[in-house]
């Protein structure tokens, strides 16, 4: 079968261009690939699934390998933590692991709104433990800034922090994050435990909003 099949036959000689335009075949554009299902319209995907896991997979050997042995308490922000812990902590298996949350919340839509508020719920007992500090996202800093601060307060005698994802570009508090997976860009992100208003914590993959890149976030 030749690849002309369908064409009407170019008499011998004849140059292509010499044809009438409508004898040849325009190549076909595939259309964009549609939005799946549950999907936030237009949105991005930045780190898809199987990245995630690789990304999860190298964090908990290093921190397994850090704590081997030892007594930890890790210490999930919720709600945006949680799915990201529910990856991490079971592959900690040479630690032996206490598990703790505190609820923190600061956002509103896409833009911080200062000062978080933290909640506890039952004791939150950290005095004289090592403590690992689990969340999604490292931003301005001042979430895990805060839960670090009332977590040393309470007296735990060390506070390393672990977050999935890491944005260097928005810190304004001076936090440091002993274990991260990803860096993102200054773009706002969906899914794997990260939400807007609510929404999109499911998603399996890292997906960034349509319309937040830099300057384009609102205020
Ligand atoms: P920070 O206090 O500014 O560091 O922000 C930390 C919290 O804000 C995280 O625990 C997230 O819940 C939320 N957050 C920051 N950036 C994003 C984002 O791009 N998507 C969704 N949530 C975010
Ligand atoms: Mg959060």
């Amino acid at each position: 079968m030749s690849g002309t099949e369908g064409l009407p036959a170019r008499p011998a000689g004849v140059p292509l261009a010499a044809l009438p335009q409508q004898t040849l075949r325009a190549p076909t554009l595939a259309p964009p690939a549609p939005q799946p299902a549950g999907y936030p319209p237009g949105g991005e995907v930045l780190f898809t699934a199987a990245r995630i896991a690789a990304a999860v997979g190298r964090m908990a050997e290093q921190i397994d390998a850090d704590y081997h042995g030892q007594e930890l308490t890790a210490v999930v922000i919720l709600h945006g933590g949680v799915v990201f812990a529910g990856d991490l902590i079971p592959r900690l298996h040479r630690v032996d692991l206490r598990l703790e949350t505190i609820a923190a919340r600061s956002y509103a839509g896409t833009s911080s709104q200062g000062a978080p508020q933290v909640h506890t719920h039952g004791p939150l007992e950290v005095a004289g433990r090592a403590v690992l500090l689990v969340d999604d996202i490292l931003d301005s800093g001042r979430t895990l800034g805060t839960v670090r601060d009332e977590l040393a307060a309470r007296g735990a005698a060390s506070i390393a922090i672990a977050v999935l994802l890491d944005k260097p570009s928005r810190r304004v508090v001076d936090v440091r994050a002993q274990y991260r997976g990803l860096v993102v860009p200054d773009v706002f992100v969906v899914g794997y435990g990260l939400d807007f208003e609510g929404r999109w914590r499911n998603l399996p993959d890292i997906v960034a909003l349509a319309g937040t890149e830099a300057g384009e976030a609102q205020a």
